[in-house]
């Protein structure tokens, strides 16, 4: 019924039609009489990515960072990786080489790892502009691209959070501000497969959503006393 493709087999894909293309279930239902409910998702994401609306999402369209959505998809080793065992925890070798390759892409500040202003890390840890396409592209010269962290994690508890990844109410107050601990933060922000060979939290800094200032202002953000996450 579906094509496969390696690419469409990927996480990636599915994050990707997810995150950029909002609205494409909305316009695939005004065109194409297909039955939604009887796709596992990842029949869903290939048929919107390849199919929907006559020939699918629009690949060729142009990217922030550069080069085309087309572009954007194509996996590199590690989410390959990841991909061919399909959510399964990987074998210690591929453990060790998605790990080794990860540890590789991570680039520390100059002057070692601080922390930044909390009050700009907590927009920023809620905000989920940046790096979007599809119908309404994110304009980066209008506002900066922030990290979707809230997506995922519970933080602060002013404002409700994601449960896909573990509660980071109260991190800085539980874990402290060892240099051990603030690296492994740093870590698991720039690139989490250090740690997690083939989690789902996404390489921020390794992928270049969040440059070295906006992890220390999201680090303050989970470190600092001050900040509501400690409260
Ligand atoms: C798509 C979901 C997702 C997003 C977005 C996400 N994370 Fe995560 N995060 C996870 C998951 C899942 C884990 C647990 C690791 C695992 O089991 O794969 C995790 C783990 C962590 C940990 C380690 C927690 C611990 O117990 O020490 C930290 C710190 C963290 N994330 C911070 C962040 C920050 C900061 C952001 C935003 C820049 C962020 N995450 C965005 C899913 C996400």
């Amino acid at each position: 019924m579906l094509k496969k493709t390696p690419i469409a087999a990927g996480i990636t894909a599915l994050a990707t039609i997810f995150i950029a293309g909002g609205c494409a279930v909305a316009d695939a239902d005004k065109t194409d009489k297909v039955d939604y409910t009887a796709m596992t998702p990842h029949e869903l994401a290939e048929y919107l990515v390849f199919e929907a609306n006559g020939g699918g999402f629009n690949l060729s369209q142009e990217v922030q960072e550069g080069g085309t959505a087309l572009e954007r998809m194509q996996q590199n080793e590690l989410q390959e990786a990841c991909s061919l065992i399909d959510d399964a925890d990987p074998d210690p070798e591929t453990a060790a080489a998605i790990r080794a390759a990860a540890a590789e892409s991570i680039v520390y500040p100059e002057g070692g790892i601080q922390l930044g202003d909390w009050e700009r890390g907590r927009e920023l840890t809620w905000s989920g502009f940046g790096y979007r396409i599809g119908h309404k592209v994110d304009d980066h010269t209008k506002e900066e691209a922030g990290g979707t962290c809230s997506n995922c994690h519970q933080l602060a508890t002013d404002r409700t959070g994601g449960n896909l990844g573990p509660s980071l109410t109260g991190y800085g107050k539980t874990r402290g501000t060892s240099d051990a601990m603030l690296k492994y933060a740093y870590d698991m922000i720039y690139n989490p497969h250090v740690y997690f060979p083939c989690t789902h939290m996404p390489r921020f800094g390794a992928n270049g959503m969040l440059t070295q200032e906006k992890i220390a202002d999201i680090m303050a953000y989970m470190f600092d006393p001050e900040s509501p996450v400690n409260e």
